[in-house]
């Protein structure tokens, strides 16, 4: 349940998300990920891609590629009218299981210097900025942090 008492449910990706998705991306990302790029990652065996709907509603993704024992997300959004109802923590508490029931050793991702909010909430997951990529992003030009979030072993 959510602060409003709306119910959080978290299932794989499936293809009847893939429309509220591309809108999704449009409406966070000034390089938003196309249709045909979402419906790739059903088929792909790397592919851990979760939805969060909020009483059957989409309400947000994350995209993680698991390579090996690390794991690298690639995008997490929740709609606007959606947000600070704990949907995105629904979402990484989902991949945080993922990542211990098959022994991971680490997760990382790139985030925009400015984007002070996903770097907070990346931070309550105890992600560390571990490095920097300089001129990353495109539209508008940005660098990147990287940011990382270990599981022990030799992390
Ligand atoms: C970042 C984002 C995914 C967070 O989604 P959300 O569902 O609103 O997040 P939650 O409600 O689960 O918030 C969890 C924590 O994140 C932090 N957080 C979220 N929104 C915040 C805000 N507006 N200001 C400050 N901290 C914030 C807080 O620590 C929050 O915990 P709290 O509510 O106990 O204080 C969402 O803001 C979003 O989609 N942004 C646009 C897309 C984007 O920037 N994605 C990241 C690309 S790298």
């Amino acid at each position: 349940m959510d602060e409003q008492g709306q119910s959080i449910t978290v299932v794989e990706m499936q293809p009847k998300h893939i429309e509220a998705l591309e809108r999704l991306e449009q409406e966070c990302f000034s390089t938003p990920w196309s249709f045909d790029a979402l419906v790739s990652e059903l088929s792909n065996p790397l592919a851990v891609f979760r939805v969060a709907e909020l009483d059957g509603e989409v309400a947000g993704y994350v995209g993680m590629h698991h390579i090996v024992d690390e794991g690298y997300i690639c995008n997490i959004a929740v709609f606007s009218q959606y947000r600070r109802r704990g949907v995105a923590t629904s979402l990484m508490q989902a991949l945080d299981d993922y990542a211990r029931e098959n022994d991971m050793a680490s997760i990382s991702l790139e985030v925009r210097e400015s984007n002070q909010i996903a770097q907070q909430f990346y931070e309550k997951f105890d992600f560390e900025v571990v490095g920097h990529r300089k001129h990353f992003y495109a539209n508008p030009t940005e660098d990147a942090l990287i940011m990382t979030r270990s599981y022990g072993g030799l992390f």
